[in-house]
């Protein structure tokens, strides 16, 4: 969507505050020993008490209220009877709605002691998202995204996910612009533009360039047991740095 007024403006920041503490208390409570499916009933409890539901199962009927990925596991892992563990990379993502608006985000993290691996990879993508982001200004290309991330994730000596993306949101999950993708792509004219809401996520890899469906129907893992950090945050487009609605 495109902000058409201060209405929206408080709409989409009460939904994106809700969506970061939703992250937060997820991430203060996945400790090794507590199963996948606990960590997202803690994210439902809390979330809901504020009247807001969780985007992908209203959406897509995802079975569950957030996605959990662990390890190999690149996005939209099912909440379940996994039981996290010490050195497990973890990621979660939760999109809600509040009111007929959306926001969108993700964290990574590793349970300690984790591999100084795991800890540089997740810290090198969610600088890479924060970098990113703030270098966003209405009339850039939509590209200037994955040229960035790209750039910065090659220069880390990592690869970046071709098949997981970045995508408007605001009055639904997923809108226009769709497909903003991790990787220079030439062939995208598309301009950002003042009011614009956008999510960006950055799938940052110490191997695979693409993601691909277990059997279960939704969860999307590496091919070659490589690691993928995930970083996401939903933003608005200005002329100046653009407003953070999920930090
Ligand atoms: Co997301
Ligand atoms: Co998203």
């Amino acid at each position: 969507m495109s902000i058409e007024s201060e209405e929206d403006i408080i709409g989409l920041r009460r939904v994106g505050r809700l969506v970061a503490e939703t992250i937060r208390l997820m991430i203060a409570s996945a400790k090794p020993g507590i199963t996948t499916k606990s960590l997202d009933k803690l994210a439902r409890d809390y979330f809901e008490s504020f009247g807001a539901r969780s985007a992908p199962e209203i959406t897509y009927k995802f079975p569950g209220a957030t996605c959990i990925s662990v390890n190999h596991e690149v996005a939209h892992g099912i909440p379940g009877s996994r039981v996290l563990r010490e050195g497990d990379l973890l990621n979660v993502d939760v999109s809600l709605e509040l009111d007929g608006y959306f926001a969108d985000a993700g964290y990574s993290t590793c349970l300690s002691p984790a591999s100084n691996n795991l800890v540089d990879l997740c810290r090198t993508s969610r600088e890479i998202l924060l970098k990113t982001i703030k270098s966003l200004r209405s009339g850039n290309k939509i590209n200037k995204i994955g040229r960035t991330i790209e750039t910065e994730a090659n220069k880390h000596g990592y690869q970046v996910i071709r098949n997981l993306t970045g995508h408007g949101t605001g009055r639904s999950l997923h809108e226009e612009p769709d497909n903003i993708v991790n990787y220079r792509d030439p062939t995208d004219h598309r301009l950002l533009s003042t009011g614009m809401v956008i999510a960006v996520e950055t799938f940052i890899s110490t191997g695979a360039r693409l993601a691909i469906e277990s059997n279960d129907g939704w969860t999307l893992k590496t091919p070659d047991r490589s690691f993928v950090a995930q970083y996401e945050h939903t933003i608005i487009i200005t002329e100046q740095e653009p407003v953070f609605l999920t930090a």
